[in-house]
């Protein structure tokens, strides 16, 4: 068996964790490969709403495993708290949830460091979402990590050496003021860590693996979006993990020959929440309108999302990087009320078109736009494409045209039912 991947082409917040809960009865296994709490996965079923940050989305399902893979930096405090949370509609996480021990711990130490590096940054924060993502990855990378498995022996010494190097850069490079804050964030820790020794912690690479040689099939599910990849994205403003494809290799340790189908999830228009460049960003009305039909703001900070049009550069840039085979398309019903909708296909750059992803996108880079008629009807209640009026249909084909990928799944509201699927 191979693992599909399903992952997010543009800044994140495309509806990751709706789709993976609407696909997971097709599969046995659901599977974090990358990032941590700075994930808000939301999810709508029927009468309650439910957002995920480190669990996978596939956990309302019964009898199916979902694991949080190695590449996951995990905060037992957040952790903890979604247990709670999930606990509520009568799941039982110890049976189907199992953690990597090769998982990095998120310390009370790395948010403190985050806050003190954004405010060090000034202007030029990334606008990180202060969960400690960036500190925890750069000690992994260092090799001065600590790991899930390592709760497990001889931790107390462990975490007082890197607490303390944490200390050290606290108070000597960034004069953060921060002993009464960790203070109360390590209490709440500790606490958290004897919760989360009680789940089943795995060596999820084997996990995986003899799930797959037992012909069970895996779902992975990414975090953030390919713009913000660590690699590929508008760095320095991208998260601290490789968020594309490949990232599902190195985050559950499958091959990439294990790699089966990729979809790619898009919004019909773009969305970004934190710095860096944006090129189809719209700073009028017609931004506004879009964060308030799409109630954009954010799962994780409730910061306003900032909104533009579709960029078709970047998303083919995105399709190339991940090897996409499948595009499911969301939020369509957001634009019922548009007379017209642009969508970008190219940039110019100095007075020359490109339709190729820069290097680096500057406030040189200016939208080419094609402009298309609007369908000005409510999609929300639709439940079949035999229904779609002729200048949506018009817009689906026109983006399977420009990128060369079929878009399999258009999304029309954010409940599980909202979802339709397409005709090859
Ligand atoms: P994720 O991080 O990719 O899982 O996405 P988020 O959960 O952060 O953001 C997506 C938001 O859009 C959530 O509030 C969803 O409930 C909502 N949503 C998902 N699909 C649709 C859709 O097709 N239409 C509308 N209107 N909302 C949607
Ligand atoms: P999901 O999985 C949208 C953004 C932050 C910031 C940058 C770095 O819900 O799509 P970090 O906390 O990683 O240091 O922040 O990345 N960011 C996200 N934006 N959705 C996310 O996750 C994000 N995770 C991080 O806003 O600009
Ligand atoms: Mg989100």
């Amino acid at each position: 068996m191979k693992v599909d991947v399903l992952l997010g082409l543009q800044w994140g917040d495309e509806g990751k964790g709706k789709v993976v809960d609407v696909l997971t009865p097709k599969y046995d296994v659901i599977a974090r490969f990358q990032g941590g709490p700075n994930a808000g996965h939301t999810l709508e079923i029927n009468d309650f709403k439910q957002v995920l940050h480190t669990i996978p989305s596939g956990i309302f399902h019964e009898n199916k495993a979902n694991v949080i893979g190695n590449g996951v930096v995990l905060d037992p405090i957040t952790f903890e708290k979604e247990i709670q949370s999930i606990s509520k509609h009568g799941v039982d996480l110890t049976k189907n949830l199992f953690i990597s021990k090769k998982a990095h711990l998120i310390l009370p130490t790395h948010r403190l460091l985050d806050a003190a590096s954004e405010e060090a940054k000034g202007d030029t924060k990334i606008g990180s979402t202060l969960k400690g993502i960036g500190p925890t990855y750069r000690d992994k990378i260092g090799r001065d990590g600590l790991r899930v498995g390592d709760l497990l022996e001889n931790f107390e010494a462990k975490y007082t050496a890197r607490v303390n190097a944490h200390k050290d850069l606290l108070e000597n490079y960034y004069h953060y003021d921060y002993k009464e804050k960790l203070a109360g964030l390590e209490a709440e820790w500790m606490k958290a860590i004897e919760v989360l020794k009680k789940f089943n912690l795995v060596d999820s690479e084997h996990f995986i693996n003899d799930n797959l040689t037992e012909n069970k099939s895996v779902l992975a599910e990414g975090a953030q979006g390919t713009l913000l990849d660590i690699d590929f994205g508008s760095y320095p403003f991208v998260t601290s993990s490789n968020t594309i494809c490949a990232g599902a290799c190195t985050g559950l340790g499958v091959a990439p020959q294990r790699i089966g189908k990729v979809f790619g999830i898009f919004k019909a228009y773009c969305t970004r929440v934190g710095s860096g460049p944006f090129p189809t960003e719209l700073h009028d009305e017609v931004g506004q309108k879009l964060r308030d039909a799409g109630h954009e703001y954010g799962s994780t900070t409730g910061r306003p999302r900032r909104c533009g049009w579709l960029d078709l550069v970047a998303l083919k840039y995105s399709i190339m990087l991940n090897g996409v085979t499948e595009l499911i398309m969301m939020k369509a019903d957001v634009l019922d009320t548009f007379e017209t909708i642009n969508v970008c296909v190219g940039y110019e750059i100095n007075g020359e078109v490109v339709e190729k992803f820069p290097y680096e996108l500057n406030d040189s880079v200016k939208p080419v736009y094609v402009e298309l008629p609007g369908w000005e009807c409510d999609l929300t209640k639709l439940t079949n494409q035999n229904e779609f009026p002729e200048e949506f249909n018009n817009y689906i084909n026109f983006i399977e045209d420009e990128v060369g990928i079929p878009i399999t799944i258009a999304s029309v509201g954010p409940n599980r039912d909202q979802t339709i699927i397409l005709e090859e």
